[in-house]
């Protein structure tokens, strides 16, 4: 996977930029504020459709503009395709690639493979069980677009069902309709649990991998999936086996959830644990060790989207850089170098060392301006 080209009309701080761009490593220089970041987000959301960070589409827009533009040529698997995306303040948002408008969203899934690096994946380690599922919706929904479409029926389904459930506890809702929630809640979650247990386990088999190489072999991670069921180990393999566990607890928490007003099994209560040689990473490793695990997360993330697509995605990294050590700094690249392309930011060049730097494209980023210094 490999981006040519990246071209942005009013998006963020950019009213307009052109950029052609290195196989391997690209360096975005720049103070804070400048717009590197939202160089990422730009390549990122023709990826994903959706910001990088946590806001509604339309603040993609440059500030006073009426709409925003983005233009990719990039090739894959040895083809060259060019995406375009056009985003108005109102109405909707208009996708073309090789001049062919696209209407479904699935046409577009796994054309543009992306993975980024924030200080933020922190949270996947240290925070709360829903950094944890948001890491794990992110993540498949870019290889499946099956699991993006259950998934949004999944949280309607709980929501609706949550509605009711609390209606009937306040005496202003009957139960007339609560058959057919069920029946789509077992029908969707049993295909997010199936999914995300898939996807963790082969993520466990390369992080393992990753992580040694992160740390010299000094410390082995896995994950084990916590679903939001009460089941004993092992856990169901196929689909329908997910279907099954899911009904007998409804089932068997129906008079619970009636009292209580909502529901109380299903995906959106399920967890993963990360442990560092045994021990739980949230509760015992060091604020070191966890941003590693993190990293190591995400590095897996690069090796299993190669796998399924037979080549790297592109990678990018904002503002993780230069908080390595110069050893992990070293190991990540080394990693990476090879055969990804790479969106690096950074303040200064300090944590770059010379044989990176001299294989590197560096864009200076200044006040929404991209130039690339010769
Ligand atoms: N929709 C928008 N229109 C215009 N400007 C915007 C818009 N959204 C964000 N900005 C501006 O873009 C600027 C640059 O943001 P960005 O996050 O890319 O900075 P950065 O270079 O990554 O900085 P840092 O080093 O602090 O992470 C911000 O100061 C913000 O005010
Ligand atoms: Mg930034």
């Amino acid at each position: 996977m490999q981006l040519h080209t990246l071209r942005l009309w009013r998006f963020r701080n950019y009213t307009h930029a052109h950029m052609d761009f290195a196989p391997r490593v690209n360096i975005l220089l720049g103070a804070n504020a400048q717009g590197k970041t939202n160089l990422l987000e730009a390549i990122y959301y023709l990826s994903a459709l959706r910001p990088l960070r946590p806001v509604r589409e339309q603040d993609l827009i440059q500030w006073g503009a009426p709409e925003m533009r983005l233009f990719a040529r990039y090739e894959q698997d040895g083809l060259t395709d060019e995406l375009q995306i056009r985003l108005p303040l109102q109405g909707k948002r208009v996708i073309v690639l090789n001049e062919q408008p696209i209407t479904k969203q699935s046409a577009l899934v796994g054309k543009l493979a992306v993975v980024c690096f924030t200080a933020q994946d922190l949270a996947i380690v240290r925070g709360e069980p829903a950094d944890r599922r948001r890491f794990l919706d992110a993540e498949i929904s870019l290889l499946s677009h099956r699991y993006l479409y259950s998934l949004a029926h999944y949280k309607r389904a709980v929501e609706q069902r949550n509605h009711l459930l609390r209606g009937y506890l306040e005496g202003t809702a009957t139960l007339d309709s609560l058959p057919e929630w069920n029946a789509q809640l077992v029908k969707y979650g049993a295909r997010l649990f199936h999914a995300r247990k898939q996807f963790l386990e082969r993520l466990n088999v390369l992080i393992a991998a990753t992580h040694r190489a992160l740390t010299g072999n000094a410390e082995m991670l896995t994950l084990r999936y916590l679903p939001g069921l009460p089941l004993r180990e092992p856990l169901p393999d196929k689909e329908e086996d997910w279907h099954d566990a899911l009904l007998s607890a409804l089932h068997q928490l129906a008079n619970e959830e009636l009292r209580r007003g909502t529901t109380l099994v299903g995906p959106h209560r399920d967890d993963f644990q990360i442990t560092i040689d045994g021990y739980d990473a949230r509760l015992y490793a060091s604020q070191g060790q966890q941003r590693t695990a993190a990293l190591s997360l995400r590095l897996a993330e690069v090796t299993l989207v190669e796998s399924i697509r037979q080549e790297p995605p592109l990678v990018l990294l904002d503002d993780v850089f230069s908080d390595l050590d110069p050893a992990r700094r070293r190991q990540l690249v080394a990693f990476l170098q090879p055969r990804t392309q790479t969106f690096i930011t950074c303040t200064d060049l300090s944590a770059f060392d010379e044989a990176t730097l001299s294989d590197a494209a560096l864009f200076e980023v200044h006040q929404g301006m991209v130039n690339r210094r010769a």
